[in-house]
């Protein structure tokens, strides 16, 4: 079975991470389970999400997707085979990092979620309102409590994900074994310019968000002009260039060559990357979950690697 461990962590995962924040937004709870129970069938075992999914839908408060999920194990008996990894800090009621809202806001995902432990419990972005040595003690005291098997930061800034390494260090409380950045093809220097190499110095297994360019690295969008009236255009759209329609184009040309979807090459080059563990990418219905299983062990000549990194240079 294809796993990697992430960064310093004893969490064992499929190399495809699969994404819950369309639980509740663009997937209804049965298309969701739906999507699940294919993700897992095809050996699949990490799942993301956060309170925050899905708060922006009209009608929605938060809290959709976790709930979507949790229904979803506790009906199939899964919960021991799944890594549940989910976040706080950008829910409206139950926003930043002070240490109350940390721990109030664990208990409710976990009560969302139908368990008594989260396997991956990520800062969902930086409070720096908050003294770092409290964030980072009480994330730390969930892991104490039992409550969290391990702690990841997501949109820190380099120098923060240092700070907050080395104030864990200094009081022996637990480092962060994963960060999760914004990273795809058409979305690179953020996260290859110094990210990257400060994961690796500190054994931080790298999950990559928007995976997939919000649906523009699957080939189903040709043009700007595709992209009108989407669900996800203002998401997809905000890579449009010209430079990254020509990377779209490369996907496609390589992606016929090798008899697979666009998708499928787009997700095997993120996966290769250095320090990248698990790209994160979701999907909507069931149809669309086979290109993303076949991602996590599909081999990709390192030729075809070599264009998309030359053809995608500078982005
Ligand atoms: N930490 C953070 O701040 C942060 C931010 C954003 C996301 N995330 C996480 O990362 C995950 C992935 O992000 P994302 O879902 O927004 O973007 P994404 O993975 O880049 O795009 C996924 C979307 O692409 C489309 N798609 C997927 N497979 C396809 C296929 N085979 N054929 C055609 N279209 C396909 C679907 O949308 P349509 O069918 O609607 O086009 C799907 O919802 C989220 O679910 C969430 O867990 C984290």
């Amino acid at each position: 079975m294809t796993r990697r461990i992430l960064g310093s962590s004893d969490l064992s995962v499929f190399p495809l991470c699969l994404g819950g924040n369309v639980f509740g937004w663009t997937a209804s709870a049965v298309e969701s389970e739906a999507v699940l129970d294919a993700y897992v069938t095809g050996g699949g075992n990490f799942v993301d999400t956060a309170d925050a999914y899905s708060a922006w839908v009209d009608g929605n408060v938060g809290g959709e997707s976790e709930t979507i999920i949790g229904n979803w194990m506790t009906s199939r008996g899964n919960r021991a085979d799944v890594i549940v990894a989910t976040k706080v800090a950008k829910l409206r009621t139950r926003s930043g990092l002070s240490p109350a809202n940390i721990l109030v806001a664990a208990d409710e995902s976990l009560a969302r979620l139908g368990t008594d432990y989260i396997d991956l419990y990520y800062a969902h972005e930086d409070d720096e309102a908050v003294p770092l040595e409290e964030i980072v003690q009480a994330f730390d005291s969930l892991i104490r409590a039992g409550k969290v098997r391990a702690i990841g930061l997501s949109n820190f800034t380099p120098e923060r994900v240092g700070a907050y390494v080395k104030v864990a260090t200094a009081n022996g409380w637990a480092l962060p074994v994963a960060v999760q950045p914004h990273y795809n093809a058409v979305f690179r220097a953020e996260f290859e310019s110094t990210m990257a190499q400060i994961c690796v110095d500190h054994n931080m297994g790298v999950a990559p968000y928007f995976a997939l360019g919000s649906g523009l690295l699957t080939g189903k969008y040709a043009s700007a002009a595709d992209l009108a009236g989407a669900a996800r255009s203002g998401g997809a759209g905000m890579y449009a260039s010209d430079q990254a329609w020509w990377v779209v184009a490369l996907l496609r040309e390589i992606a016929e060559a090798h008899d697979v979807s666009p998708a499928t090459i787009a997700l095997a080059w993120l996966r290769d990357r250095p320090a990248v563990t698990a790209p994160i990418t979701s999907a909507r219905v069931v149809d669309q979950v086979p290109a993303l299983l076949r991602a996590a062990e599909f081999v990709l000549p390192d030729s075809d690697a070599q264009r998309l990194t030359e053809r995608s240079a500078g982005l």
